[in-house]
């Protein structure tokens, strides 16, 4: 899965790199109630309500409930994110 920056040269961050640095936090242990990396199921009913993987992109840059606008990625590009989204959920 290739992930265009959108943000202009180099620079361009892995979702490993953004998950390790951002998202882990809560996303690895389920903080707050945020659903786990790799729980298929949980991202998969997340997903069918939002309307698909933009949808959660969507919700994730704006924020919702516990969840921070970007998951404290501030300085992160919508692609860089949908790319951690697509890695957590196992999505496309
Ligand atoms: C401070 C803790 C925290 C961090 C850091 C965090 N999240 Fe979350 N996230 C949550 C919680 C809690 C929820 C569940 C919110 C709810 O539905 O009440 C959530 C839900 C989500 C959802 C589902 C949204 C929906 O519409 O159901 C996405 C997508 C998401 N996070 C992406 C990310 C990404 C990408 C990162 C890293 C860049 C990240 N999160 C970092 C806590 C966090």
């Amino acid at each position: 899965m290739e992930v265009a920056a959108s943000a202009g040269g180099g620079g361009a961050k892995t979702p490993d790199e953004v998950i390790a640095k951002h998202c882990n936090a809560c996303h690895g242990t389920g903080l707050l109630g945020a659903p786990k990396i790799g729980d298929a199921a949980a991202w998969g009913e997340r997903s069918k309500k939002e309307g698909g993987v933009d949808g959660l992109l969507a919700k994730a840059i704006s924020g919702i409930n516990s969840m921070p606008p970007k998951g404290t990625c501030a300085d992160c590009a919508d692609e860089e994110l949908k790319g951690a989204i697509q890695k957590m959920s196992g999505l496309k």
